[in-house]
């Protein structure tokens, strides 16, 4: 059987990213990690991505001026030509449009470091410390329209303790997100019906 074949887009450093790639490098991993892009060329994920031999490509979207969808449709021909069936989002710092979101409803996901629907957008980890919180954590959702509010998909729960800094407790999460991005993945690809062979 053929495993959906997967790509991941990031903006940064790629952590999750690498856990993903690693994590389907098993065998019996159901998805294959074909694909990168990065809206920023400087991405330190696309040289790590290169290192674990999987394709990584740049699509900034400065050519495209204001044109969101345009830059979006360049992704999209990018994921299409290479056969792509699911699309992870990991730290990829850009809000997408509609046109992007409906293109891969239901087949793309996001990693957020928050137990949604608790503290969507930015700086997580800094206002959970602000209101005193207990428990923390990292959601894997599928994207819709509205941001950091699609379906959960898989949820992982840390503590906060006292004295956390921010530092602290982002890298307590993110060691819950490299585990729970690969299960999450493997859940759905799992679900994933590829279309037959020359359909
Ligand atoms: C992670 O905390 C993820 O939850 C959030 O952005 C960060 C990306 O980090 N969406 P990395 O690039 O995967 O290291």
């Amino acid at each position: 059987m053929p495993k959906p074949r997967v790509a991941i887009l990031i903006s940064g450093r790629g952590s999750n990213m690498e856990a993903l790639i690693r994590a389907a490098r098993e065998a019996d991993y159901p998805a294959e990690v074909a694909l990168v892009i990065s809206n920023k060329e400087d991405a330190a994920g696309l040289e790590i991505a290169r290192g674990l031999g999987v394709e990584a490509l740049a699509v900034p979207a400065r050519p495209f001026g204001r044109d969101r969808e345009a830059h979006e449709r360049a992704i999209d021909a990018a994921l299409v030509e290479r056969n792509i069936a699911i699309v992870c989002l990991a730290g990829y710092m850009r809000l997408l449009t509609p046109y992007l979101v409906k293109r891969w409803a239901g087949r793309m996901l996001n990693i957020h470091p928050s137990l949604l629907p608790a503290y969507p957008g930015v700086d997580t980890h800094a206002r959970v410390l602000a209101a005193g919180e207990a428990a923390h954590g990292c959601t894997v959702h599928l994207v819709t329209e509205e941001m950091d509010a699609g379906p959960v998909l898989a949820q992982a729960r840390v503590a906060v303790l006292p004295g956390d800094s921010e530092q602290v407790l982002a890298a307590r999460v993110l060691v819950q997100e490299h585990r729970l991005y690969p299960e999450a993945l493997a859940a759905l690809a799992r679900k994933i019906r590829l279309p037959e062979a020359g359909a």
